[in-house]
């Protein structure tokens, strides 16, 4: 089952009679076959005879994955045949396409794809005999008239527990006429199990022409697609938010990015990508809730319990669309997450933005505070240098002109003693010069008296 999980397409060797024995498997396998079948044994002869088994059966170790085909018409005997070859392969499959004559004759081949029932209990009696994990019950059938039948009877062979299923495009009537391609899409279509497409494939061109055709392994592509766009778009949004939630890329280094003119050109396709991915996601999303329902339900459980083999699909079904449920709901989470984060950092980027301006204004308050309380410091410093100085220069010139009128009082004083001196001197000088001059005027007025005495006593 394993080779139908990685979504490339199955190489299978068709089941031949008397040619796709050991050595032709041998041969295959060198030339990249991935999957081999044995040629149809016929299941009864094989449990009842060793030496059928012997000449029927050849393998080696080497010789995998190989599945054993068997034709088989009730579900006991197909169950034995596989329980007997299940240590030496990794599946039985069950031959509903056989158009031989003898062998629809027997109930066997082609026949039994109208027998759906019979089908159906043959593959639930192998899943409940063989005790092997992961081992494979295929059915190959040839295609009905109305594909309808064709579907209905896949779907009930899927519904018991079925590996996968080989269509060859032509009903039981057909040989060499064309392969109807699309009832293998149609069938293909209708079931959630890998399908393989078989008739008229003869080269590696026709494989992709009947892949296109049919979509065959298109159920693993379908899965593979599912997967492979959610895990694609998961790990997008973590490499996406590991990128932003590197510590060396600041969130205004961001800003910066996301603010380049770059986004602005491809802004119209990256929207409208990322709007048709969360679609899809949801859609994903949608159908895996879906699938767990299916898968988990009532029925099925109670199919389980009847049928102890089939949990293992049901399970692996269910594992399926549980991991695709949590996946893309993770992813779309992610994607909530990531716009946050975007959303955030923008933020940020702003408020840090903000907050650097107002640093900036802070600091620059604080220096011209710092500036004005250092000049107001100084002009205090100068006031109280200027107040302190002016007045100790103040008194020193009061002292000084006081002392100065102090001195010249003194000098006034004295000069003024000295003028009064003087002028008592003066005075008395004066005084005596006046006594002088009145002595003299008397000397004088005598003298001329006596001259004028002597004048007349001349005349
Ligand atoms: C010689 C021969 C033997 C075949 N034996 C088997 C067989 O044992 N089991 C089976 O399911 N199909 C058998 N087939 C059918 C092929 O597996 C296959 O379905 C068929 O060849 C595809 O159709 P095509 O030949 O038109 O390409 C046989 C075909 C041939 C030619």
């Amino acid at each position: 089952m394993d080779l139908f999980e990685n979504g490339k397409v199955v190489k299978v060797c068709a089941p031949m009679v008397r040619y796709s024995k050991l050595a032709f498997r041998s041969l295959v396998r060198k030339y990249d076959c991935d999957l081999c079948f044995t040629p149809m044994i016929v299941a009864a002869d094989f449990i009842r005879s060793a030496k059928a088994r012997d000449s029927e059966l050849t393998t080696t170790y080497s010789d995998r994955p190989l599945i054993i085909q068997f034709a088989a018409k009730d579900a006991q005997t197909l169950a034995t045949a596989a329980s007997l070859v299940a240590p030496f392969s990794d599946g039985v499959d069950l031959n509903c396409g056989c158009p031989q004559r003898w062998a629809m004759a027997e109930g066997y081949g082609a026949c039994l794809i109208n027998k759906p029932q019979i089908v159906k209990d043959m593959v639930r009696h192998v899943r409940n005999q063989v005790d092997k994990p992961n081992y494979a019950v295929s059915v190959k059938i040839r295609i009905h008239k109305d594909v309808r039948k064709t579907v209905d009877l896949c779907q009930k062979a899927e519904a018991a527990g079925v590996s996968w299923i080989t269509v060859h495009g032509r009903t039981a009537d057909e040989r060499h006429q064309p392969v109807h391609y699309d009832a293998i899409k149609t069938i293909k279509d209708s079931l959630r199990i890998p399908v393989i497409a078989n008739g008229d494939i003869k080269n590696p061109k026709d494989v992709q022409a009947v892949c296109e055709l049919t979509g065959v392994d298109g159920m693993s592509i379908k899965m593979t697609l599912q997967w492979t766009a959610v895990a694609l778009f998961l790990y997008i949004e973590i490499g996406i938010l590991l990128l932003l939630c590197l510590p060396f890329i600041s969130a205004q280094r961001w800003q910066m990015i996301f603010s380049l003119n770059i986004w602005n050109r491809v802004a119209w396709v990256w929207k409208r990508g990322f709007l048709a991915m969360i679609i899809i996601l949801i859609v994903l999303f949608l159908d895996a809730v879906r699938e767990v329902r299916k898968y988990s339900g009532a029925q099925i459980n109670k199919e389980s319990k009847m049928y102890p083999n089939m949990i293992d699909h049901v399970h692996m079904k269910l594992f399926r669309s549980q991991r695709n449920l949590y996946i893309s709901g993770f992813a779309l989470l992610l994607w909530l997450v990531m716009q946050r984060v975007i959303q955030l950092i923008n933020q940020l980027a702003a408020a840090v933005n903000t907050n650097s301006a107002l640093h900036v204004q802070i600091e620059d308050a604080n220096k011209a505070a710092k500036r004005y309380m250092e000049e107001t410091e100084q002009l205090e410093q100068a006031l109280k240098d200027c107040t302190d100085e002016s007045k100790a220069e103040g008194n020193e010139r009061l002292r000084n002109e006081v002392s100065q009128l102090k001195q010249e009082l003194k000098t006034s004083a004295e000069a003024l003693n000295k003028s009064k001196s003087e002028a008592d001197a003066i005075k008395k000088q004066t005084e005596a010069l006046a006594k002088d001059y009145d002595h003299l005027l008397q000397n004088q007025m005598k003298l001329q008296a006596c001259t004028e005495i002597e004048d007349k006593k001349d005349i």
